[in-house]
């Protein structure tokens, strides 16, 4: 398996263009299934994840192509969809598999999805996506592993769903599917990442009857039928904030392209707190911590517009750098801090308070060593330590970051890193 060495101590300088992002690419890929006619999304990142939903949507019957537009451009045609099940050899890759549930059974009125599985980060069961369908007149059964959902007349029915949690996914896999039932549907305490905006933006295209999009509370008028659209991808948030805290933890200045620092308060916020300054730009922002010295500061990750969990791993890395002490709550998921121990052992002072809180108190300096993480996040908070640190750091387990960050070595290569990858057999 691959490695990513880094020799750290460099203060990174220049431009990073960010890619389209994964999250909002992978329920608009699994959207192509609500229509017969043509999807066409733009800015599509190159990554692993995304190959994996082709694959999926391939075998249920999707075509897709290619066009050589240079902008990450696929076309998707669900004319002929002659399978409805996704098969556990996919999903167990990509837990995003659970987003055909939705569009399927709403086209189709049935599917067979196999059930995700644990993952490193939580047990992060799919009980509300299960909840809200069947809430919709799905029959849900759960045999050998999958999740077989079935309707009686071959179409769901709209009706008020109030999620118990906020969940991403879920909300998602049932705006898709309420996009083509039958009446009303009204979805409260709905999850309003700007991933999902995306996805509501782009089904509008389609020709679906959406309100409150970017709210909590969607309401949604079922359609017989969708039709074909173009749509770009929003772009990575995430990517963008992982970028910004390369700038930070490195003491360097960063300019970050086609990034949108509305959809990034706060995280905005706790890095301005710690002595980053980010500084708008006509299509992105500049993080600049040249002569900066950094202080720690408190942080929860919450459902959006609060700080993510998807940027938590990262922004513990950046804080284990800075002066004071500083306390991380994590609130989403039950075990994301497996990059506490691997951050140890170049150094960093981090106790663990049980499964949802750490205090970290800043070190002057990290020293390289041979590192692996469990998850993507965790993977680019050991990159971000590496290029702090003193000496060598190598990561081993690179497929993690290939999910997730589309050309990472060179991104940062560019601003002057010296990171390089070691093809392994
Ligand atoms: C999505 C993101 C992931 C991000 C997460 C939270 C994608 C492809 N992935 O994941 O990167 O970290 O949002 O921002 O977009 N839960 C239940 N039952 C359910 C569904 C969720 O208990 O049916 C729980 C989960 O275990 C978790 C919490 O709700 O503790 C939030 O999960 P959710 O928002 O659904 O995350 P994902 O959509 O899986």
């Amino acid at each position: 398996m691959d490695q990513i060495r880094i020799k750290g101590g460099i203060p990174l300088k220049g431009k990073i263009h960010i890619s389209g992002a994964k999250n909002a690419a992978l329920p608009l890929m699994a959207a192509s299934l609500l229509t017969k006619e043509v999807l066409t999304l733009k800015n599509l990142p190159h990554l692993a994840d995304i190959m994996t939903m082709s694959s999926l949507l391939i075998q249920h019957g999707v075509k897709i192509t290619m066009t050589d537009d240079g902008v990450g451009t696929l076309r998707f045609d669900s004319s002929k969809i002659f399978n409805l099940k996704a098969p556990y050899d996919i999903v167990r890759k990509m837990r995003a598999s659970v987003l055909v549930l939705g569009p399927l059974v709403a086209r189709y009125g049935k599917a067979k999805v196999s059930l995700p599985g644990g993952c490193a980060i939580g047990t992060r069961p799919v009980d509300i996506h299960l909840f809200a369908l069947e809430k919709m007149g799905a029959k849900i059964e759960i045999k050998e592993g999958y999740i077989i959902a079935k309707t009686e007349n071959g179409y769901l029915t709209g009706c008020d769903i109030t999620f118990p949690k906020v969940t991403v996914g879920g909300t998602e896999n049932i705006l898709m599917a309420a996009t083509l039932a039958k009446g009303q549907t009204v979805l409260r305490n709905a999850a309003c990442e700007p991933e999902i905006t995306d996805l509501a933006e782009c089904l509008v295209k389609m020709g679906a009857d959406i309100s409150g999009i970017g709210t909590n509370t969607l309401v949604i008028n079922g359609r017989d039928s969708l039709h074909s659209a173009t749509h770009k991808v929003v772009s990575d948030r995430i990517e963008a904030a992982s970028y910004a805290i390369a700038a930070a933890i490195t003491r360097g200045k960063i300019e970050i392209v086609d990034a949108d620092l509305k959809n990034l308060t706060a995280v905005a916020r706790v890095l301005t707190e710690c002595g980053v300054s980010l500084n708008e730009t006509e299509c992105g922002f500049i993080a600049d911590a040249e002569n900066a010295f950094l202080i720690g500061t408190d942080v929860m990750t919450e459902p959006y517009p609060g700080f993510p969990t998807d940027v938590q791993a990262q922004l513990t890395a950046l804080l284990a750098t800075a002066s004071g002490a500083s306390l991380i709550t994590e609130t989403i998921f039950e075990n994301r801090f497996m990059h506490v121990p691997e951050l140890a052992r170049m150094g960093a002072n981090i106790n663990v308070h049980g499964p949802s809180s750490a205090i970290v108190r800043g070190v002057k300096s990290l020293s390289g060593a041979e590192v692996m993480a469990t998850d993507l996040r965790a993977s680019m908070c050991l990159v971000l330590a590496g290029l702090f640190a003193e000496g060598e750091t190598t990561i081993n387990r690179v497929y993690h970051l290939d999910r997730g960050y589309e050309n990472l070595e060179e991104k940062l290569s560019a601003c002057g890193a010296f990171i390089e990858r070691i093809a392994r057999n």
